[in-house]
């Protein structure tokens, strides 16, 4: 395998499942969505764009698994402690809310779209805190997607609750869901057993914080960590399939697919986040080339 990678303006590849048809684009005189980058020999591609377009004019049924880590809408003026000083919680504008209805009608579209271009074996991620899981659950309830899990992820060392008015938050839930009620999902049940010694992994996940270097290239303000990425493409993916994350940001999911070798398709609208995006699946590649290259000689 040869290390390349391209930097295209807009990927009409006829081949490609996830086709995004220039054509069919609302917009006559300026594109909105287009591919920022594509790695054929890897198989990672990242679209610039609003989701909701990029995801209406891919091919139905086309993607194995989905992780969806999308606004919590919590940017809100709060405050939030971070290496011992007081920080604004604030993420963006992206991550303002819309109202309960505006965040809810929000979420309903973007789930919807990610139902159709499930396969219909396949499963979808989505995480989130108090802000907006009980919207998602609801929501994907409504579209007859069907829970199979709530993971609670348990942040080891969460920052102390600065206000003194609440218990610390230390959790945040990740639904598990299939396409719908006739899904047959993949689970790698042996493997997680494996890996929790042998015994049952339960829905309570003790997951460290993004590390230091995992943040080398600069850092996206809601980035998750890898172990947890690698942890849900390893349950619930098998060697080969394609990954699609609708909200990206920095590509942990890009990252963590590259490392199991899946194809990755990641989504997001701000240039700054797929630049970071593109730094650390570009790292993941000359290491993973590397190991492969090792392995040859062997
Ligand atoms: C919670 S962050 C994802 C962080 C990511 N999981 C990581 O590890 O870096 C959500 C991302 O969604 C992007 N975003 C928000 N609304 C979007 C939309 N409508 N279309 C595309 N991207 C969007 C934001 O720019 C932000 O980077």
């Amino acid at each position: 395998m040869k290390y390349t990678s391209k930097k295209n303006n807009f990927f009409t590849n006829k081949k490609s499942v996830f086709l995004v048809n220039e054509d069919a684009s609302s917009y006559n005189t300026k594109k909105t969505s287009f591919l920022y980058y594509h790695d054929p020999s890897f198989n990672i591609r990242l679209f610039k764009g609003d989701s909701l377009n990029i995801l209406a004019k891919a091919n139905p049924e086309s993607v194995d698994m989905i992780f969806a880590d999308p606004p919590y809408f919590l940017s809100n003026n709060g405050i939030s402690c971070h290496a011992g000083k007081m920080v604004s919680v604030n993420k963006g504008y992206w991550d303002k809310s819309m109202g309960v209805i505006g965040n809810y009608e929000f979420v309903k579209k973007w789930l919807a779209l990610c139902q159709r271009v499930l396969k219909k074996d396949g499963t979808i991620w989505v995480s989130g805190t108090s802000h907006i899981i009980y919207s998602i659950g609801f929501a994907m309830q409504e579209l007859g997607f069907k829970i199979l899990n709530d993971i609670i992820w348990y942040k080891i060392n969460p920052p102390p609750n600065l206000s003194c008015r609440y218990f610390t938050h230390s959790t945040e839930i990740i639904i598990w869901a299939t396409k719908d009620k006739n899904s047959h999902h993949f689970f790698n049940y042996k493997l997680m057993k494996t890996i929790n010694n042998g015994k049952q992994m339960k829905n309570l996940w003790s997951i460290m914080p993004p590390t230091k270097d995992e943040k080398k290239f600069g850092k996206h303000p809601t980035q998750k960590p890898i172990t947890l990425l690698d942890r849900i493409i390893k349950a619930s993916t098998k060697d080969g399939d394609l990954v699609l994350d609708p909200f990206c940001g920095s590509s942990t999911t890009g990252v963590a697919a590259l490392m199991n070798n899946r194809k990755y398709i990641g989504i997001d609208m701000s240039e700054e986040y797929l630049s970071l995006s593109v730094k650390r699946l570009e790292e993941a590649m000359k290491l993973k080339y590397n190991e492969e290259s090792l392995f040859k000689k062997g």
